[in-house]
């Protein structure tokens, strides 16, 4: 089925609360003085949009894969310099000081590997600050998985529902990353968005999570998947004494900073 590309319109209709964690990230490394900076996965730009205002006077780098999300991006905060590209593949010219990526690794797998190759385009001293969604045991993502196995859909998704990868633990996240780097602060959040009704969650998950399902179904289902998703959702999330609902949204904050230069005589440097 066609993959589409990510849709920063559909995205950026909760930029307020997706803008929290990635502010709350930022707030973890704000009193850093950063000259190079890659946005890892940036998106429509509100996470660009943020590392400008706190170091204006760094370069600034922004990768994604997304055209559509990239030209928002553009839009939103010019200055920058935006490529588009895998973070698989990356592979900076110049050592970067900080590699921030929030919302974004938990799209890529094999963690293990990926951490420390992430290290390895920083400076001495860097840091690598993400933030990842830990949401795939809450309801909002098991019931993807359920309505994916109902017919009609379950012909067109196949026996294994497009899942994206599950995290790490974030013990194994420390033993990936520790070896190379001189501390390593994690936590994990869990906010509680308050939404209108529990259509606003299926359109939260339209252009992140519920992606997968929707690219692998024929347009003549998309629109029944969503429906069947939102009836199974208004089981789960029940409505708050306001007519809103609450949803639940884990979320893995990862802060890595690598070993310091050290001199012929052993004393440390920045
Ligand atoms: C949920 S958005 C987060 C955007 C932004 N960092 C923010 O805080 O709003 C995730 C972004 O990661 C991008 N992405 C997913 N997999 C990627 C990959 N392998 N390489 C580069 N970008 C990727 C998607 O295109 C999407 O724009």
């Amino acid at each position: 089925m066609a993959q589409r590309d990510w849709d920063s319109g559909l995205y950026d209709r909760f930029g307020d609360e997706r803008q929290r964690a990635a502010a709350d990230l930022l707030a973890a490394i704000s009193g850093h003085a950063f000259s190079r900076i890659t946005d890892l996965g940036c998106g429509s730009g509100l996470s660009t949009a943020l590392l400008a205002r706190r170091w204006p006077e760094a370069a600034i780098t922004a990768i994604d894969t997304s055209a559509d999300m990239l030209a928002k991006a553009h839009e939103r905060q010019p200055g920058p310099r935006y490529l588009q590209g895998n973070i698989a593949e990356f592979n900076p010219e110049t050592p970067q000081d900080l590699l921030f990526a929030n919302a974004s690794l938990h799209w890529l797998g094999d963690h293990d590997r990926l951490m420390p190759q992430l290290l390895c385009g920083l400076n001495p001293g860097g840091v690598l600050a993400l933030q990842m969604p830990d949401n795939l045991d809450e309801p909002s993502h098991r019931l993807m998985d359920d309505v994916a196995r109902e017919q009609p859909f379950a012909e067109a998704i196949g026996t294994a529902p497009p899942r994206r990868h599950e995290l790490l633990t974030p013990e194994a996240y420390y033993d990936a990353l520790i070896p190379h780097c001189a501390s390593i602060n994690l936590w994990r959040t869990r906010y509680l968005h308050r939404l209108p009704n529990v259509d606003a969650i299926a359109d939260w998950f339209a252009s992140t999570g519920l992606k997968p399902y929707l690219d692998a179904l024929p347009d003549s289902q998309r629109t029944a998947f969503r429906s069947r998703y939102v009836q199974r959702l208004a089981d789960c999330y029940g409505v708050r004494a306001d007519g809103s609902v609450l949803l639940a949204m884990p979320r893995l904050f990862i802060v890595a900073t690598t070993r310091p230069r050290t001199t012929t005589t052993g004393a440390l440097t920045p």
